[in-house]
């Protein structure tokens, strides 16, 4: 199958394996809905950003966005492995911080930021990213003394879907093009602490985005050129964002990671700039190492043909959400050549609710039995982070796979779970 990946996903005997186990004999032991989260590719796939850039002759920073997959084993994991962090809101900190990330790891980059926010943050002493004018005016009012950085807007996005393009027109991150120069010197008058600039283009490229990209890095480059000249000091480091995807689907290819490396690092060296390179990859590091296995419970003609699980996209959203594929594989019959073409439905009362990229276009898979086991691939990133308890629905429970050995690391809730901030009626 063109998904399998040695040691990580394979195909055995017609049956799904992650990390060497048989995924039904996972779900029959931990039950389903069930997230399955292989540490090893977490590592591999952190080590292959890494490698990029060190093949290419720099030591970057990798700070992995926590956004993509915030569960505090996977953090400990990349905190193991040196990686930063990428947070976008005070709790991605605390839990970051909890994860054992030291607070100079650690860079906030978050949107509308508020006082809240802001004094939270500076009662951490975390990092902060300038998103605003402000947000400056507000950390200056609030006294903050720590180190900061600017995001700009280079004008040009790249992303999967409109939703996570973040660069460009009609935007509302960071600092415009024509308004970058006087946010540097507006902090510097306002004794702020400048010591970076950040830009973050959008989530989910492939292929042709990277060009794309490595025309913001010239600009981004020009630009921290500039700020060093207006600031009147050096730059410590230039954080280029996230945004490298991972095939979704057959169609897709593999991210030139080497390219996206190589590219970054040829345009630095050549510049006027001593400061080092921060990436913030999320999707790629968690992406293809998370599986979703719900379990099959209903196989019917309606009026088209349905196959019904026991989850949705409270657990998934991202196919409801962006029209994103999924691979969906049948565990016990995966190669299974009885096909036919099926909505696959979700268990939510929204005719949205399906697996399929829209209700329209029908997947085609081995005909399962009621009661087996399917999973949807390449989860691991955007899956249980995004989830919520619609129709009073429990999250899923996880598990963790390392080394040969299996942990959970989520438990499944429960209705008290769901119940424990609500109050009974009083007046
Ligand atoms: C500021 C920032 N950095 C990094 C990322 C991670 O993106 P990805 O998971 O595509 O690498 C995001 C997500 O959109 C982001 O907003």
């Amino acid at each position: 199958m063109w998904w399998e990946i040695e040691g990580h996903l394979e195909v055995r005997e017609n049956q799904l394996y992650i990390a060497g186990i048989e995924a039904s004999k996972l779900a029959e032991r931990y039950g389903t809905p069930l997230y399955i989260y292989n540490g090893n590719r977490i590592i591999e796939n952190f080590n292959r950003v890494k490698g990029a850039f060190e093949a290419a002759g720099v030591k970057p920073r990798i700070h992995y966005a926590a956004k993509a997959n915030t569960h505090l084993a996977v953090l400990q994991l990349l905190s193991r492995q040196g990686a930063w962090i990428d947070a976008v809101s005070v709790n991605e900190v605390k839990i970051a911080l909890k994860a054992g990330f030291p607070v100079g790891r650690i860079l906030f980059t978050g949107a509308s930021v508020g006082n809240a926010d802001l004094k939270g943050l500076m009662q951490l002493g975390v990092r902060i990213t300038i998103d605003s004018f402000s947000q400056m005016r507000r950390m200056k009012e609030l006294g903050f003394k720590g180190e900061a950085s600017i995001r700009w807007n280079p004008g040009e996005g790249a992303g999967h879907h409109e939703h996570t393009i973040t660069a460009g027109k009609f935007i509302k991150f960071g600092i415009p093009e024509h308004r970058i120069e006087e946010a540097f010197l507006k902090a510097k008058a306002l004794g702020l602490d400048i010591v970076g600039l950040h830009q973050h283009i959008g989530s989910g490229w492939l292929g042709k985005d990277v060009d794309v990209f490595l025309e913001t890095v010239d600009k981004t480059i020009a630009v921290a050129e500039k700020a060093e000249e207006l600031l009147g000091k050096k730059l410590e480091f230039v954080d280029f964002g996230g945004g490298p995807g991972i095939p979704y689907s057959k169609e897709q290819k593999e991210f030139p990671l080497e390219k996206y490396a190589r590219g970054i690092i040829k345009k630095m060296k050549a510049a006027d700039l001593n400061a080092e390179i921060a990436v913030e990859p999320g999707r790629y590091i968690v992406g293809d190492s998370g599986i979703l296995l719900v379990e099959i419970n209903t196989v019917e003609e309606k009026n088209v043909p349905v196959i019904g699980v026991n989850s949705g996209f409270n657990h998934l959203i991202r196919p409801a959400f962006y029209g994103s594929h999924h691979e969906m594989v049948v565990c016990n019959n995966v190669g299974g050549r009885n096909r036919k073409s099926f909505m696959v439905a979700g268990n939510l009362c929204e005719s949205g609710d399906v697996f399929n990229e829209s209700k329209q276009e029908l997947r085609e898979l081995p005909i399962p039995e009621e009661g087996d086991i399917l999973a949807l691939l390449n989860a691991g990133a955007y899956g249980y982070i995004m989830s919520s308890n619609y129709n009073s629905r429990a999250k899923p429970a996880c598990i963790l796979l390392l080394n040969g050995k299996e942990q959970l690391m989520v438990e499944r809730q429960t209705v008290d779970d769901l119940l424990t901030k609500e109050k009974e009626l009083e007046i």
